[in-house]
């Protein structure tokens, strides 16, 4: 008995030191602005070393920039809130010590557990997943191959429509573009799970009914694979490609899209951790496939949806600039409130909506490459949830995931209301 103590705890201290995250001492610390000069100090905060690591940026007063701090950096953060005078809140020490390993984590779980759109998926069962939905429903889902990720995974847009050739208004969403936003590519799942097995989906007024979805449930998915490999790659935000010379990996996908490319808001360096813009404009495969995708359906495609974490925010272009808004501001802010109202109604929290740029200027975003290169009329980027920053508890998705996609039946019907075929039809007779 006493032999297999020892042996447990033993087995038990080995596997502790195995799972040692990088991030382990790092301290979850808040800087809260609440004055416009706080906000603009907060939107300045850099870190020359790069060892703090930036969760989430402000968007506005009031609202927190979330930073990790390794213990080294703490005077740092403190000095710099000081001199500012912000409010600061250690809100975690420890951080990584809070992280749940996957790897370890992953063998029980696939003998207890079938999938489930409830869980944060690998690539490879968000695969089967989307195979499983084209095979079983022929006429509904179609499955098109879009190309490679750098590491060469497969991506695939699912489709889904009841009727393909109609022409309807498209709508697309994808998910995942930054490794660590799992809840992003699990709501895309959801989100096609739900359109495919809704029986009111499929009704005269559904989510179906004139309107078809495309969805890319994970546009970077060798990041998210990354993130998903140990708990020290757990804050993996960027693409895992290489560049030149440089013997650091990644590209901010969402600073890679080519409309006013790095005017604002990106780093010219390959080792910067967030917010490296890339080489050049669409120098990642995968911004490249989205690309098509929106271009090859500019003509019908009447919204798009990128969805991120988290924060609660659901904004819209100009990203690239705080200056101005675009001329049909009041549209895209009109539909934003009301999917907004649609997710609190149905007991979510209301998202945040302003442009994206307001107060936190950042260029090459695909929302902004939708509404101004591709001509997309609405265009989102959606930050699902708030609090537990990246790590949202999985066992909360069956409560998340339901009242978003209230938020995208309404998206839907604002689509059709808008494009549909009846509104084409009465123009035509109001103009006879
Ligand atoms: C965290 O701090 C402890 C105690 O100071 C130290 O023993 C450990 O090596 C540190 N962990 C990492 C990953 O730096
Ligand atoms: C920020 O919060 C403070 C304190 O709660 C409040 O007085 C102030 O009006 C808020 N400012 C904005 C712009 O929301
Ligand atoms: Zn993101």
């Amino acid at each position: 008995m006493a032999y297999f103590i020892l042996v447990f705890v033993a087995f038990g201290f080995i596997s502790q030191i195995d799972c040692n995250s990088h991030y382990d001492n790092y301290t979850l610390i808040r800087l809260h602005p609440s004055t416009v000069d706080h906000q603009k100090s907060v939107t300045e905060f850099s870190d020359p070393s790069g060892e703090i690591e930036i969760m989430k940026e402000s968007r506005g007063v009031n609202d927190t920039l979330d930073i990790l701090v390794p213990p080294g950096k703490m005077k740092f953060v403190h000095d710099y809130a000081n001199t500012n005078g912000l409010k600061l809140e250690e809100k975690q020490p420890n951080y990584g010590r809070t992280l749940q390993d996957v790897s370890e984590r992953l063998p029980r779980r696939r003998i207890l557990d079938r999938f489930s759109v409830f869980h944060y998926n690998s690539y490879d069962n968000m695969q089967e997943f989307i195979e499983g939905k084209a095979q079983r429903y022929p006429a509904l889902v179609q499955l098109q191959e879009l190309g490679k990720s750098y590491q060469g995974r497969k991506m695939r847009l699912v489709k889904i429509s009841t009727r393909p050739n109609a022409k309807n208004p498209i709508i697309f969403v994808d998910a995942g573009v930054h490794g660590r936003e799992w809840v992003a590519p699990a709501m895309a799942l959801y989100l096609i799970h739900r359109l495919t097995v809704d029986p009111t989906a499929f009704v005269k007024g559904g989510e179906l009914d004139g309107v078809d979805w495309y969805i890319l449930p994970l546009v970077n998915p060798d990041g998210y694979e990354y993130t998903r490999s140990s708990r020290s790659n757990r804050m993996w935000r960027k693409t895992r490609s290489k560049h030149g010379a440089s013997h650091c990996y990644g590209v901010d996908g969402n600073r890679n899209y080519g409309f006013k490319w790095a005017v604002s808001g990106v780093s010219n360096d390959p080792c910067h951790k967030e917010t490296y813009a890339g080489p050049k404009p669409f120098s990642e495969p995968e911004t490249q496939m989205v690309r098509n995708v929106m271009m090859d359906n500019a003509k019908r495609m009447k919204l798009y949806v990128s969805l991120h974490s988290y924060g609660q925010y659901l904004v819209y272009p100009w990203g690239y600039t705080g200056d101005f808004l675009p001329k049909q501001w009041k549209k895209l802010d009109d539909m934003a409130r009301s999917v907004s109202n649609a997710v609190e109604r149905a007991g979510g929290r209301p998202f945040k909506v302003l442009s994206a740029g307001k107060w936190y200027p950042a260029a090459g975003g695909s929302d902004d490459y939708a509404f101004g290169a591709a001509g997309v009329p609405y265009s989102y980027t959606m930050e699902l949830t708030e609090g537990h920053e990246f790590a949202f508890p999985e066992e909360l998705l069956e409560t998340v995931l339901p009242q978003f996609y209230e938020g995208f039946k309404e998206f839907g019907a604002r689509i059709k209301a808008e494009f549909g075929r009846q509104r084409k039809k009465r123009e035509i007779m109001d103009t006879q």
